[in-house]
C-alpha cells in the first residue's frame, strides 16, 4: 500500500516516460525523413525503452494497491532544426527525468516508503546510463561537426551504438537475463 501522494506522483512520473516515449517516436520518424537510418533505429529502440519505462511503474502501482492512470497523449514535435538539436532536447528530457526520479526518492524518504525507494532504485541507475549515453552522443556531434556532409558520419557512429547495444542484449539473453 502506498500514500495517495505517492501514487499522484507516480502517475505523473508515467506521464513524463509515456511523453518520452512518443517524443522519440517522433524523433524517429523524423530521421527517416532524413535518411538518418542509424538514429532512426537508435529513437525507435529509445520510445520502446521509455515505454518499458512506463509499463514498470504501472505495473508497480498496480502491484501496491493503487491506481494506474493511463495519460492523455500530448503530440510531441514533429519536426528537428538538425541532428544536434535532436540529441540536445533527448538529452534535456533526459535530464528532466532524472530530476523528477530524484523527486520521487526524496518524496519516499520522507514519507518513510521503503517499498517504492527500492522500486525506484532501478531508474536511478538507469538515468545514470541513458544521460551517459546522451552526453557521449553530444560529444561526437561536437566533434563531428553537425554541417550538412557530417550527417552521414554522425549517424554512422549512432549505428555503431546500436550494434553494441545489440550484441549487449544478445549477450544478456545468452546469460538468461531480461
Ligand atoms: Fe525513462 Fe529515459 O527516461
Amino acid at each position: 500500500m502506498i500514500s495517495k501522494e505517492m501514487e499522484a506522483t507516480l502517475n505523473k512520473q508515467i506521464e513524463l516516460e509515456c511523453y518520452a516515449s512518443f517524443l522519440y517516436l517522433s524523433m524517429a520518424s523524423w530521421c527517416e525523413t532524413e535518411g538518418l537510418e542509424g538514429s532512426a533505429a537508435f529513437m525507435h529502440r529509445q520510445s520502446e525503452e521509455e515505454r518499458a519505462h512506463m509499463l514498470r511503474i504501472f505495473h508497480y502501482i498496480s502491484e501496491v494497491d493503487g491506481h494506474a492512470i493511463v495519460p492523455a497523449v500530448k503530440q510531441p514535435p514533429l519536426k528537428f532544426d538538425s541532428a544536434r538539436a535532436m540529441f540536445q532536447e533527448v538529452y534535456d528530457h533526459e535530464q528532466k527525468v532524472t530530476a523528477s526520479i530524484n523527486k520521487l526518492v526524496s518524496q519516499a524518504y520522507k514519507e518513510d516508503d521503503y517499498t517504492t525507494l527500492n522500486f525506484l532504485q532501478w531508474y536511478v541507475d538507469e538515468q545514470r546510463e541513458e544521460e551517459a549515453l546522451m552526453r557521449s552522443i553530444m560529444d561526437k556531434i561536437k566533434l563531428i561537426g553537425d554541417g550538412p556532409q557530417s550527417l552521414y558520419y554522425i549517424d554512422k557512429e549512432i549505428d555503431k551504438i546500436n550494434a553494441a547495444e545489440a550484441a549487449a542484449e544478445a549477450a544478456n539473453a545468452d546469460a538468461g537475463g531480461a
